[in-house]
C-alpha cells in the first residue's frame, strides 16, 4: 500500500469497494437525519463519492482532504454546490473563510482511523459545528482495544467524552465482504449540545 493518498486518486471512483461504502453510509445517513437545507463539512472526503451524494439533497458542502490530487478529482466534477480544499484541519486552518459560519453537520467516512491524533481532530472539528450541529463518522469496527485499525465502540464513545462532544450512538451499521473476511463498520454519532 502506498504511503500517499495521492496515489489513489485516479482510481478511487472506480474502486467497488469504495462504491459501496460511500453508498451504505449515505443510506445510514439519511435514515438517521434528513440532509434538506444543512450545510455539511465532509471531512477527508477523498474524491467525493459521498460528497457527491449529500450534495444532491444538503444546501452546500465543503469538502476538505489534505491531498491535492483526490481533491482535484472532486473539482472537476464540477458540483454547483460543493467548494473544496486540500488542508489539514488545525487550530489555524479552521480560521479559513471557508469554514464560516460553521456547519450543521460534519461527516467523516472512514477518515477518522487515519488521523495522527483522533481526539485532537475531534475538538478541532468541534469547533467547526454549530451550536446543536451533528458529527457523523464511519470507521472499520477493531476486534478489541489490542488490534491495529479501526476503533472499538468504547473508543469512539470515549473521544467524544474527552473532547465534549454529547454521544448520540454507536452502532455496528454494515459490513463489507473482502478478502480477509466480513469487515464490520461503526457509525459513530454525537451532537454539540
Ligand atoms: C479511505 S479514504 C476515504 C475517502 C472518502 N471519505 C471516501 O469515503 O471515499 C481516507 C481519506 O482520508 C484522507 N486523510 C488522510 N489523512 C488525513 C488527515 N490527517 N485529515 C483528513 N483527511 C485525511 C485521505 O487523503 C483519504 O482521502
Amino acid at each position: 500500500m502506498s504511503d500517499s493518498w495521492d496515489d489513489y486518486a485516479d482510481d478511487w471512483d472506480t474502486d467497488p469497494d469504495v462504491v459501496e461504502y460511500s453508498k451504505k453510509a449515505f443510506d445510514s445517513l439519511t435514515k438517521f437525519t434528513s440532509l434538506e437545507g444543512k450545510n455539511v463539512l465532509d471531512f477527508g472526503c477523498g474524491t467525493g463519492q459521498l460528497t457527491e451524494k449529500v450534495a444532491r439533497v444538503a444546501s452546500s458542502v465543503v469538502a476538505i482532504d489534505p491531498s491535492p490530487k483526490m481533491i482535484e478529482v472532486l473539482k472537476n466534477k464540477n458540483i454547483h454546490n460543493v467548494n473544496s480544499l486540500s488542508c489539514e484541519i488545525s487550530r489555524d486552518s479552521i480560521n479559513h473563510p471557508i469554514f464560516e459560519p460553521g456547519f450543521d453537520l460534519i461527516i467523516a467516512s472512514s477518515v477518522c482511523a487515519f488521523v495522527p491524533d483522533y481526539e485532537k481532530t475531534l475538538s478541532e472539528l468541534k469547533l467547526l459545528l454549530k451550536e446543536g450541529g451533528t458529527f457523523v463518522q464511519w470507521d472499520w469496527k477493531r476486534a478489541n482495544e489490542d488490534g491495529d485499525f479501526g476503533f472499538t465502540e468504547d473508543m469512539i464513545k470515549s473521544a467524544y467524552t474527552n473532547v465534549g462532544l454529547s454521544l448520540v450512538r454507536v452502532t455496528e451499521e454494515f459490513s463489507l465482504a473482502s478478502e480477509k473476511g466480513t469487515m464490520h463498520v461503526l457509525m459513530g454519532i454525537a451532537c454539540n449540545a
